[in-house]
């Protein structure tokens, strides 16, 4: 991977310099490389929540949070939504390039012929209670993949044996995913069509009943989701895929890899954040529609309240991709004539935010989960399957980052602190503790 090191920079601690090298990407960012800062200063660096720090070098995704640039190998995202689907782009993230039309197909069919999961995944359906969260089933189901190809968890097989597993990830991702929407509802299960591209093969799966023979995904749809799942395929370092790296580069297999993505995306800072934008609208609306009283509430710093959707850690003009889902949003809901009265709401709630002095002085903007809910809802999606969507949208690229980690043979990830508790003190016996 090229790095240019221009130049090399002086630290000075306790009176003695020191010489790093100063590491430039290929975009012009700026790095300075202090992996032996601890070594030759006895200092390490404190950064809590990594704002400021490259965990890796990748060539993967590079984006620039003050210009809303996302790019994928050098791609726009906005050309991806546009031009590409999301196997396409998932194949692009993966090897490196676009594939020709042999190799899409290629790698289209081996996706269809790995869709099936063991029968057996059934039974661990059964165990969960009616109403369980998805992301919790979501979680189980890609790790329990590992019991049903334990070759997968011998981390020096062979090439052929590793990307055979990172089929098997992306064919299953859907199927589990239907699955689990099947099973929420109590309906029977809908088998994978292999005639079937990747996304009309995922909503066939979902909103084909078995006793329907006639159903047909919208083409309008089809489209949405594609983008919606090439908007979420891949955002460099964030909060799961650093968990993917971290895990991954522990040498455990991929599937418990990718099940500690999709824990991490739980959250309702990160992926969690979709579910949490249409509860917020729906609370709101349940409230009287009073958009200026929630935009207060999350003023308040004597309130938990956050406008949930808004701002991102490192997009601090706009989110390109909140760009593009708008739009789609717009499209989607005219074609399908749906007059969502909370659509109307998020886009009060948006102009009061982005017109608002505290939003405005803090770079707060509408990030990528406050449209997607709206579509999804409009697709037909409970709200509690938001997130597995997103998932399904980031597998691969946890599955390009962590490939990339084991391709370099990173080490383990092991971060270092700094100890803020007792100083050694003597251990008292049980009896004798005040
Ligand atoms: N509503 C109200 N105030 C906010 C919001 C918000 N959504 N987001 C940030 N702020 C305020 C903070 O209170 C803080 O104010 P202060 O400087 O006066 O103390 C300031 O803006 C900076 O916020 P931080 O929390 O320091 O920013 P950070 O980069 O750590 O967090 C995050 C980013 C987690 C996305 C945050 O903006 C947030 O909680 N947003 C809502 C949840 C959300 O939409 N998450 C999805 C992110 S996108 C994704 O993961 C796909």
């Amino acid at each position: 991977m090229p790095d240019i090191k221009a130049q090399n920079c002086t630290i000075t601690l306790d009176g003695n310099n020191y010489e790093f090298p100063v590491i430039i990407g290929t975009e012009g960012e700026k790095a300075i490389d202090i992996s032996k800062l601890r070594d030759t200063t006895g200092y390490v660096t404190l950064d809590i929540g990594y704002k400021n720090t490259g965990a890796t070098k990748s060539a993967i995704t590079f984006l620039d949070g003050e210009l809303g640039i996302l790019r994928h190998r050098g791609y726009s995202i906005e050309d991806l939504a546009e031009k590409a689907n999301f196997l396409e782009v998932a194949y692009l993230l993966l090897r490196g390039e676009l594939p020709n039309k042999e190799q899409f197909e290629d790698f289209d069919n081996s996706v269809r012929h790995h869709t099936l999961v063991n029968e057996d995944l059934q039974n661990i359906f059964k165990t969960f209670p009616t109403g369980s969260h998805p992301m919790g089933q979501l979680i189980a189901m890609i790790s329990s993949l590992s019991a049903y190809y334990p070759k997968a968890l011998d981390p020096n097989r062979s090439a052929e044996a590793k990307s055979r597993t990172v089929l098997r990830l992306l064919a299953k991702m859907p199927t589990i995913c239907a699955m689990i929407y099947k099973k929420r509802l109590g309906h029977p299960v809908v088998y994978p069509s292999n005639n079937l591209d990747y996304v009309s093969n995922f909503l066939n799966m979902t909103f084909k009943h078995v006793s329907d023979s006639d159903y047909q995904p919208d083409p309008v749809v089809v489209d949405a989701m594609n983008k919606l799942l090439i908007l979420h395929a891949d955002h460099e370092q964030n909060c799961s895929a650093s968990t993917v790296r971290l895990v991954g580069s522990s040498q455990a297999n991929l599937y418990a890899t990718i099940a500690a993505g999709v824990a991490a995306l739980w959250g309702p800072l990160h992926g969690g954040a979709n579910q949490e934008v249409l509860e917020m609208l729906e609370l709101i609306k349940a409230d009287g529609g009073n958009v200026q009283k929630w935009v207060d509430k999350a003023k308040d710093k004597n309130d938990s309240f956050r406008l949930m959707g808004f701002g991102h850690r490192v997009y601090k003009n706009f989110d390109p991709r909140a760009k593009i889902i708008k739009k789609t949003c717009d499209d989607v809901l005219n074609k399908l004539g749906i007059n969502d009265p909370v659509l109307e709401i998020a886009k009060k709630l948006e102009e009061a935010a982005l017109t608002d002095s505290y939003f405005v002085e803090r770079k707060l903007y509408p990030n990528v989960d406050f449209y997607s809910g709206i579509i999804y809802r409009a697709i037909g999606f409970p709200t509690e399957m938001f997130t597995a969507l997103f998932a399904l949208g980031r597998l691969p690229g946890w599955i390009a980052q962590w490939q990339e980690m084991a391709e370099e043979k990173q080490p383990i990830g092991r971060p270092r602190q700094i100890y803020t508790g007792q100083m050694p003190r003597t251990f008292i016996p049980r009896g004798e503790r005040k």
